[in-house]
């Protein structure tokens, strides 16, 4: 790309001619999604004959192309979740429906001071980027050098240059975000990682007041520590957690309905505010349910979220449940208990 060609992070990057050192992506007739990166005298081989890059090249977006043995593939740019989707992987990826949960909840807004820990393989990166736009500022801390060149490769590969607006900085979140970041200055921090509990002081301390804390855990233990620990800290707001499951359908004639398959589980999302310094998180309006927090280690039904049973509703129920064995077997009830008239 030429200095003064279009802006990296421009839609014309987007728009126009295929160009040289672009990822398109050729479907066949059955779905089937390849994608390759242009090269002018390259040529993409399928089992169904091969294909010219240079085809390609100067060509517009969804036209349909031909291999030597006559295969149509139809071209397009792949889209960020298409992107996504395929790009090299070292860590696990937010995957789209999630990724647009986290802009939209984590609100993640045009010039906004983002700091995002760890970064894998860039995927969040790229979301969070386009929504803070050119002006904004994303901060991205990530511990794995490796897993960082992965990330800084696939989002310039994405933007087909550096972004503007994105820094990448390696080490651990808790030790480097007071080195980039003064405190008190950050506007929403999305955390993704297996213990982001280890960093909520870190946190609080880069958040300006009423900033967003945003993160993204796999399982429900991590979820349920991050949230007494944040409880805990004082710090915040009541924490807000949700799971989206999204369910694609099947269009075709008469049969349209739900795909047989779908992605069952990828992440519990969390949110909560930063309060301003000093300031005592208020009172929850709801008492936690009795029981809710286990007294010793014993753990009781309560500590899971089930309603408590009394010892009277067991007898009712007991009896109850023996009345019907006698109504079948032509037994004698239980004798009656002293309060079993209740
Ligand atoms: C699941 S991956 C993140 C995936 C990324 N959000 C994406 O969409 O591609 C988790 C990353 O967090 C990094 N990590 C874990 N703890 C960290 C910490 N305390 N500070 C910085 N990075 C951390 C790991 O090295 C790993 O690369």
């Amino acid at each position: 790309m030429t200095p003064d060609s279009v802006a990296p992070t421009g839609a014309q990057l987007r728009r126009g001619p295929l160009r040289e050192g672009e990822r398109v992506q050729l479907t066949d007739a059955k779905g089937r999604p390849h994608t390759i990166q242009l090269a002018a005298g390259k040529v993409f081989h399928t089992h169904r004959g091969h294909l010219s890059h240079d085809t390609l090249i100067g060509s517009d977006e969804g036209v349909v192309v031909r291999t030597s043995s006559g295969a149509g593939l139809l071209a397009l740019r792949p889209l960020l979740n298409d992107f996504v989707m395929s790009m090299p992987r070292g860590a696990a990826v937010v995957y789209p429906k999630d990724a647009g949960q986290i802009v939209q909840y984590g609100d993640i807004f045009p010039g906004a001071r983002v700091v995002e820990a760890g970064v894998g393989s860039g995927a969040l990166t790229m979301s969070l980027l386009r929504a803070i736009g050119d002006e904004g500022e994303l901060i991205s801390i990530e511990r794995r050098e490796d897993f960082a060149d992965i990330a800084r490769a696939n989002v310039e590969t994405h933007f087909g240059a550096p972004h503007p607006a994105w820094r990448l900085e390696i080490g651990d979140f808790a030790d480097r975000v007071a080195e980039v970041a003064a405190p008190g200055t950050v506007d929403r921090i999305v955390l993704d990682m297996l213990a982001p509990w280890e960093n909520l002081e870190a946190a609080a301390g880069a958040l300006a007041p009423g900033g967003v804390f945003l993160a993204y855990v796999a399982t429900t233990t991590q979820l349920s520590r991050l949230a007494e620990d944040l409880r805990e800290h004082g710090g915040f707001t009541e924490p807000q957690a949700w799971e989206t499951m999204v369910r694609t359908w099947h269009l075709e004639g008469l049969s349209v309905r739900p795909d047989h398959r779908m992605i069952g589980h990828t992440g519990f999302l969390l949110t909560a505010r930063r309060l301003a310094p000093g300031v005592e998180a208020p009172l929850r309006h709801r008492r936690p349910a009795k029981g809710a927090y286990p007294v010793d280690d014993e753990w009781t039904p309560e500590d899971l979220g089930e309603r408590a049973v009394s010892d009277k509703k067991v007898r009712k129920v007991r009896r109850d449940a023996l009345r019907s064995i006698e109504a079948i077997e032509g037994t004698e009830a239980m004798p009656a208990q002293p309060d079993e008239e209740d």
